[in-house]
């Protein structure tokens, strides 16, 4: 049984805290001591409403001292990110972290480097990754052939209020960690270079960035594309957006749901090649979601090896995002230095 820190107690922390008492490997495998966060009320309440017996308070440093976690789970915002996941780390515990993994890619090297000095694992949420679609998707990839390239659609006119409204470049920074970082797991390559446009269109109820277009280049010559508003009414994507990915010898489509279709060629003739639909069988049972990211880590804790959504891993999913920024900053390519 490890003990974990939760540091972070707002919306999220809601989630996280009903998949630790609800989930039965995460119950047997997990012991909460603690909940801080900088409003202590916040804390408190948190913990009557989820009816814990724990510590609660305002400062992370004196509740480390106190309960020495093995691990400390940071759901704070990310502007308050990096200093508290390198605090985490000096006191010796293992960090899985809500995303984005930083505010900036110097932060995002700085906790890679320290969590490398430290013998610490620092892992990110990506919840994504840990979605019966995407594993079939994944498993299924060999059907096509060698990819080529993948297509991904993100539309939902979302009306969160606070501040997200105020945010700049919301759709990049907010968003699309979430789609860049799929599009990277299942084209499992580099990315080297991308050309992006952020736009915030007429009637916009979100300050900038509302709306973007990227078009990424991977190494090995395949390519992705990205189109995403969150200010687009009246035809909702999937939160996991809508995808193409073709290969040299068929294409996947993916609702970002359990709608999946694949057809292969199954000809060498003809204007149009004959195609074979490919039956994508069921992903094997699993942990989704946020109880599936925690549930890796714990693994990871426990059989010291790296989980599937690492720092030093994830910071190439958040240089795609800064990089996507700085094209449509500048208006040019941005080139992306290998991680
Ligand atoms: N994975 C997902 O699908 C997903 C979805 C939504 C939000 N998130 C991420 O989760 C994180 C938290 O989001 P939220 O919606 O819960 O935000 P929130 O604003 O509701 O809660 C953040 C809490 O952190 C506390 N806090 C801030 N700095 C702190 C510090 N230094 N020490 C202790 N507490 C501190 C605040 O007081 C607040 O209670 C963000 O990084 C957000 O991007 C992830």
């Amino acid at each position: 049984m490890k003990t974990a820190v939760l540091v972070g107690c707002g919306a999220m922390s809601d989630g996280w805290l009903k998949a630790l008492a609800e989930v039965p490997e995460l119950a047997t495998g997990i012991r909460v001591t603690g909940l801080v966060d900088l409003d202590l009320a916040t804390a408190k309440s948190r913990a009557e409403k989820h009816n814990l017996t724990v510590a609660t308070g305002s400062d992370l440093g004196a509740m480390l001292e106190a309960q020495k976690p093995d691990l400390v789970f940071d759901l704070v915002i990310p502007a308050a990110r990096a200093e508290v996941v390198k605090t985490a780390l000096a006191h010796g515990a293992h960090v899985l972290s809500e995303k984005p993994m930083a505010n900036t890619m110097a932060e995002a090297q700085a906790l890679v480097t320290f969590a490398q000095q430290a013998g610490r694992l620092h892992a990110v949420i990506q919840n994504r990754r840990f979605l019966p679609g995407i594993r079939r998707i994944k498993a299924a990839l060999p059907q096509i052939g060698a990819l080529t390239a993948v297509h991904v659609d993100f539309f939902i006119g979302a009306h969160f209020g606070g501040f997200r409204d105020q945010m700049d470049h919301v759709l990049l920074l907010d968003m699309a960690i979430h789609t860049f970082d799929a599009a990277r797991w299942i084209i499992d390559r580099q990315p080297i270079g991308v050309y992006a446009r952020e736009t915030n269109p007429k009637g916009s109820w979100y300050k900038h960035g509302a709306s973007a277009d990227a078009l990424f280049d991977f190494e090995g010559g395949v390519t992705m594309t990205y189109r995403g508003s969150w200010c687009a009414e009246g035809a909702n994507t999937a939160w996991e957006a809508s995808w193409r990915i073709i290969g040299t010898e068929g294409t996947i489509l993916w609702d970002g749901n359990e709608g999946i279709t694949c057809h292969r060629v199954a000809g060498d003739e003809g204007f149009f090649r004959p195609l074979a639909p490919v039956a994508i069988p069921p992903a094997p049972p699993m942990v989704e979601g946020h109880a599936g990211v925690i549930l890796d880590f714990l693994r990871a804790v426990e059989s010291r090896t790296p989980p599937l959504t690492q720092g030093a891993d994830n910071i190439r999913s958040l240089a795609m995002v800064f990089a996507a920024i700085d094209s449509a900053t500048s208006g040019a390519r941005t080139d992306m230095r290998p991680l």
